[in-house]
């Protein structure tokens, strides 16, 4: 099973710019083209938050457009750039996601790899929370099938990255999330989004790893004083290939147009010297 994770499109309506500067809706379509010219293509695509950036109806419709030509079923959870009411009218189609009750969580059964998308959002906020109640939905989904194996995904990452800024701004009760996940051994990663970097760690006894954005990146400085700044990084997305023999393997890859490829053998199959 191939999974692309696309997060922190932020995607603006009207032409509009990020921050005056980052053509976020040029960056998704290149992530999307990137998706469907893959050698395999995903089986599905998640999309982990923020992925519009003022949370408006019309940014969530100049998305639907640009997600429009994926050819696989996209799951979506909302990071702090979103708002609900709107999240769930842009999503309507999205038969997944509730209906009913405040938070957007939930469980998709029908692939190799069970998957849960958790609500991270706190409305109004930057930082994320997973309040008892949402722990405990998360509890109870994960006892009901001990021996799936699952992976978990949110926007805010519940544990420190060393980004000053962004530290300042994660799930502030990761260690309970970490104590549940503990108790449930099946799951086999935890995939978050809003840090707009690649960073992987071990983490409650689980690889826990945070996609690249396709759009800006929060720039790389582990100085507590450091500015909060983005940088025009190359744009990358990762795809998660899961094998019962091997787990759940990350490749980072780059979206835009690079040299190559380019065979290491001649025709005879003889190694280029
Ligand atoms: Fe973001
Ligand atoms: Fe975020």
């Amino acid at each position: 099973m191939l999974i692309a994770q696309v997060t922190d499109t932020h995607i603006k309506a009207n032409g509009r710019l990020a921050y005056d500067r980052v053509d976020t809706a040029d960056k998704l379509a290149r992530c999307i083209a990137h998706l469907n010219r893959l050698p395999q293509r995903p089986d599905v695509t998640l999309l982990t938050g923020d992925l519009v950036d003022a949370g408006r109806p019309g940014e969530y419709a100049v998305l639907r457009r640009l997600i429009a030509p994926l050819a696989m079923p996209v799951y979506v959870i909302p990071g702090n750039h979103d708002a609900r009411g709107a999240f769930r009218e842009a999503f309507t189609d999205h038969a997944y996601l509730p209906s009913g009750g405040e938070f957007l969580h939930y469980v998709i059964e029908q692939h190799p790899l069970r998957l849960i998308g958790l609500d991270s959002t706190v409305p109004g906020k930057a930082h994320g929370e997973l309040c008892a109640e949402r722990l405990a939905w998360l509890d109870a989904r994960l006892a009901e099938a001990p021996r799936r194996p699952t992976l978990v995904f949110m926007h805010h990452p519940p544990f420190l990255t060393g980004l000053h800024n962004m530290d300042l701004q994660n799930c502030r009760n990761g260690d309970a999330l970490g104590a549940i996940i503990e108790c449930h051994p099946q799951v086999v990663r935890l995939l978050c989004g809003h840090v707009h970097r690649a960073i992987q760690l071990d983490w409650h006894g689980i690889t826990a790893s945070i996609a690249p954005s396709p759009a800006h990146s929060v720039a790389y400085n582990l100085d507590d004083d450091a500015p909060h700044d983005f940088t025009l990084e190359p744009a990358t997305c990762h795809l998660h290939c899961w094998r019962e023999d091997t787990g759940l393997i990350t490749h980072l890859t780059f979206i835009d147009a690079f040299d190559g490829p380019h065979p290491f053998c001649d025709p005879s199959g003889k190694l280029i010297d």
